[in-house]
């Protein structure tokens, strides 16, 4: 299956998409995720991506759209994929349908997580993420057994530096700009669905799952 999980900064799509690309069999592949993963190697694509996350600016179409073919490209990808964190502009929603078109396939769906802007500050402001194995983690709604201490690995938890407050109400600014037109874009196409993404974790993955599967009934 070949998904996009579209919304606002601290919506849950990484949290869905670990959890659908699991339920789902497909590749989790987040922009983000694949950004901080290059600033921790040192690489020339890492550390320019760093200045404008650090802002809470949108890394240029660009370098975006180089560092995904390169990663659409690889075996992994080949029995499906969930997207986060891209498309995040018009441009970048128009390579990635023409980069499907050369290989004859399409989007499937794009899920819609849609949250109030006062709900998506707390979470931002409170996730904490483990600085070896990455896994992530909020404060209130799910925090680790052993405070600062990842479950998984037992790394240290660490905040995002753009998930400061003031960083966090300029990346909801810039998503509004630029990347909320893909709700209209995407809707137009016939492939948008909407998931109430207000709920907690486990109740939103169950109404992303029931929305899948009317779709493949009806289809
Ligand atoms: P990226 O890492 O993609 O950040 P983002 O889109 O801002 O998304 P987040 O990771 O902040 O939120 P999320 O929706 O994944 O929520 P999460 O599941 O973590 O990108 C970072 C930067 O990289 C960008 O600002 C930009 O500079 C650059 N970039 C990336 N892609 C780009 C692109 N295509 N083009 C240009 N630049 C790009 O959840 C958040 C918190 O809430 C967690 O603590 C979680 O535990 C909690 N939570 C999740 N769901 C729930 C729930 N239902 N109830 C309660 N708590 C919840």
């Amino acid at each position: 299956m070949r998904l996009v999980l579209l919304g606002p900064p601290g919506a849950g799509k990484g949290t869905q998409a670990v959890k659908l690309a699991e339920e789902k069999s497909c590749v989790h592949i987040s922009t983000g995720d694949l950004f901080r993963e290059a600033l921790r190697k040192g690489t020339p694509l890492g550390v320019e991506a760093k200045g404008y996350m650090d802002r809470g600016e949108l890394v240029p179409d660009k370098v975006v759209v180089n560092m995904i073919l390169e990663r659409l490209k690889e075996d992994d990808v080949k029995n499906g994929f969930c997207l986060d964190g891209f498309p995040r502009t018009i441009e970048q929603a128009d390579v990635l349908e023409k980069l499907l078109e050369e290989i004859d396939e399409t989007l499937d769906y794009v899920i819609y997580i849609n949250v109030p802007r006062d709900v998506l500050v707390k979470r931002l402001t409170g996730r904490r993420v483990c600085s070896d194995c990455g896994a992530g983690y909020h404060l209130i709604s799910s925090p680790s057994e052993k405070e600062g201490i990842c479950n998984e690995c037992g790394g240290a938890l660490v905040q995002r530096d753009d998930d400061k407050e003031e960083t966090v109400v300029h990346r909801l600014d810039i998503y509004e700009e630029n990347t909320e037109p893909l709700v209209e874009y995407y809707r137009k196409q016939g492939i948008l669905l909407v998931a109430d993404g207000a709920q907690d974790i486990e109740s939103v993955n169950k109404e992303v799952l029931n929305l899948l599967d009317k779709e493949e009934r009806a289809n």
